[in-house]
């Protein structure tokens, strides 16, 4: 077999709540992650050893060592299954944008699974694959994963969510500058814990820890307001739900995306919406020809780098057939 392409979503979450920090310095979280037609390609080559080449869409800023998280996926898969398979050589042709809150890296890593899982014919299935892209990191399963899904946890333990066959057209709007994820949660750390401490003292009490005081002791609660959307597969009330705890903290570290946000409102947008730990900001159009439009008009308003249209959700990664 000389390669094995696969064909990888980006993600959106349509609600992130975030708790407090554990000790492991990750946040538990409820989220519903939702993959959309902005895919990246891979391709795994067999090889002396393991390596990486990246193309198209912030290449540059993608790490080509050992850092690269599509090649820890590949050292994890070959730990996991022992398979004497050789090196391999990923190839990255990149769509979705770098460090955007669009989960590309952990997309990468989830079809560099999906595409060693075929080339050494290792066989495993999507539970044991899920379980290695949980190792790897929070996004990576749902990469593998795909169409909407509640996540829990650091985002890894996942069920998916049952609903109709209903198509969202979105548009996302690109910044022009990145936002590093673990920066945005020390952010909302910070802020959190700046809010406890003015509200203890105009209450006269010991400052409390985090966002305890917001989510209560159970923790990030999913939205049921906005499952019941997805579940009726409505766009209105869909667009009135979306949620994000991560957005304040983006915006106090990236001012410039209030304007992006009420842009996209302005212009028709059923909502508007950080995505993940931003930059890119997302936005829901009734249909087809709105998000044309909305894509049109925040192109031209000036507030974004650049924008693109994407329907969801879609499967997670899959090989591409090869052309014979
Ligand atoms: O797991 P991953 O490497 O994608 O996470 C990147 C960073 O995002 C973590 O190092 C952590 O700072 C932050 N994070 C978090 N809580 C989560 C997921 C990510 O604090 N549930």
């Amino acid at each position: 077999m000389t390669g094995v392409t696969v064909r990888v979503p980006a993600k959106l979450n349509l609600q992130l709540a975030v708790g407090p920090p554990r000790a492991d310095g990750y946040h538990d979280l409820v989220t519903v992650f939702h993959a959309v037609s902005l895919f990246d390609e891979i391709t795994a080559r067999p090889a002396e050893r393991d390596g990486v080449s990246v193309s198209g869409e912030g290449a540059d800023r993608v790490p080509e060592d050992g850092d690269n998280l599509a090649l820890r996926a590949v050292a994890a898969l070959r730990a996991a299954t022992a398979a004497d398979g050789g090196g391999v050589h990923v190839t990255i042709a990149k769509r979705i944008p770098v460090a955007a809150g669009l989960a590309g890296g952990s997309a990468d890593a989830a079809a560099a699974l999906v595409a060693c899982n075929e080339l050494w014919g290792t066989g495993l299935g999507q539970p044991q694959l899920l379980e290695i892209a949980a190792q790897v990191g929070s996004d990576v399963a749902f990469a593998v994963l795909g169409g909407t899904a509640v996540g829990r946890g650091r985002g890894e333990r996942l069920t998916p969510a049952l609903a109709p066959a209903t198509s969202y057209h979105w548009v996302l709007a690109f910044a022009d500058g990145q936002l590093s994820t673990p920066a945005v949660y020390a952010a909302l750390d910070r802020m959190r814990a700046a809010a406890s401490d003015g509200s203890a003292a105009k209450h006269g009490v010991a400052a409390k820890q985090g966002s305890a005081t917001k989510h209560g002791s159970a923790g990030p609660v999913l939205d049921a307001t906005l499952m019941s959307a997805l579940r009726s597969g409505d766009a209105r009330q869909l667009g009135r739900a979306l949620s994000n705890d991560l957005q304040p903290a983006a915006l106090s570290l990236f001012p410039a995306l209030r304007k992006t946000l009420a842009a996209g409102l302005e212009l028709g947008a059923l909502g508007a919406l950080v995505s993940g730990s931003g930059p890119t900001c997302l936005f829901l159009a009734a249909s087809g020809d709105r998000a044309l439009d909305l894509a049109a008009s925040l192109s031209g308003a000036g507030v974004c780098r650049s924008v693109a249209r994407a329907t969801g959700p879609v499967p997670g990664a899959a090989v591409v057939p090869a052309v014979r």
